[in-house]
């Protein structure tokens, strides 16, 4: 049974700081933080994006230099994103294929520069489509099988380029299994999967999409992401992609989907990550700039969160900060 009070005090064990360290359930280390990084083509530039304050958009020279400072501060992995120009777009992706493009350029300097870095690459259609969807576009639809087959060679070209895992962000069905089969195909049996197995059509990215310039052109995305009066949905998607061959699951949004996290933790048998999107970055960091809550405490209680809920691996723009802070 039970102790009750006054033989129960659950102060006792927050008595003091030393006690309150003994008794903590979760830790917070670096290591467990995936930082974004976002590319832009050229030399030597570092354009702020204004939505997601302190972060910039980098070329590859400056995203090496980046990438060593993380590392120095103990951050192990970074999630790469790439801005296109509007130039180079079309409704195919073709330029992702590109062996020679900024996401494959990006991939072998940061492979040669600091190779115990793990590179995580995003994949998927949005930043190289004039629509600004996810996948090819046929009048108002977004096809899925055909999508997948520029996915799995989108996958192969990073693959190729030395990545560590791939990062289908798309939410196109099956394009687990089409990717994993086409690496093993090639010989790109060490390639690692971290599926967006649960990415929701939310409200939370608007920052983002600002910085890649990627917002859909036409209506939204809720065709392919998931809906978010859903959860055992987010399970079953996950469960899937552990079928077809990820290595890593992964849930979007995170603040606002810790319930998700959870569900998602407690069924797969997987490393689970969670995305600290940009809007939930935004939230904390504009009301902090009004003087309205303290930075440094939301960050890292927000980011405990994400372990009490059960995600071993957090995405976040405060990689940095929070290394900084833990160190
Ligand atoms: C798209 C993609 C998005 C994000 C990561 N990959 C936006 C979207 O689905 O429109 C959002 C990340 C963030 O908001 O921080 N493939």
């Amino acid at each position: 049974m039970e102790a009750s009070f006054p033989r129960a005090r659950g102060r006792r064990n927050r008595s003091h700081e030393g006690r309150r360290i003994l008794v903590a359930e979760h830790e917070l280390k670096a290591s467990d933080l995936i930082a974004p990084l976002f590319l832009t083509e050229g030399v030597n530039i570092c354009e702020p994006i204004e939505s997601i304050e302190g972060y910039n958009r980098l070329s590859v020279d400056l995203a090496v230099k980046k990438a060593e400072e993380w590392r120095a501060l103990g951050i192990v992995s970074t999630l790469l994103f790439v801005k296109v120009p509007d130039s180079k777009k079309d409704n195919m992706g073709k330029e992702a294929l590109n062996p020679d493009g900024l996401m494959q350029k990006a991939i072998r300097a940061l492979k040669k520069a600091i190779p115990e870095m793990v590179v995580f690459s995003d994949v998927a259609l949005d930043p190289y489509s004039t629509y600004g969807h996810d996948g090819i576009v046929d009048s108002d639809r977004i096809l899925n099988d055909e999508t997948n087959e520029v996915l799995a060679q989108m996958a192969l070209s990073h693959a190729e380029a030395g990545v560590d895992y791939v990062a289908p962000s798309d939410m196109m069905d099956g394009r687990i299994q089409v990717i994993r089969d086409a690496l093993e195909e090639h010989g790109y049996t060490d390639t690692g999967i971290m599926a967006y197995s649960a990415k929701y059509a939310s409200g939370f990215y608007g920052p983002f999409r600002d910085a890649l310039d990627s917002a859909p052109g036409f209506g939204d995305k809720k065709s392919y992401q998931m809906d978010y009066r859903n959860v055992k949905e987010a399970v079953r998607e996950a469960q899937m992609d552990e079928r077809e061959g990820a290595d890593i699951i992964m849930v979007k949004p995170g603040m606002p989907y810790l319930d998700v996290v959870r569900a998602v933790a407690e069924k797969v048998s997987l490393p689970v990550a969670a995305y600290n999107v940009s809007g939930e970055y935004a939230m904390i960091k504009a009301a902090a700039e009004k003087g309205w809550l303290d930075e440094d405490a939301a960050m890292i209680e927000s980011l405990m969160a994400f372990k009490r809920a059960g995600a071993g691996l957090i995405a976040t723009y405060w990689a940095e900060k929070a290394a900084k802070f833990i160190d």
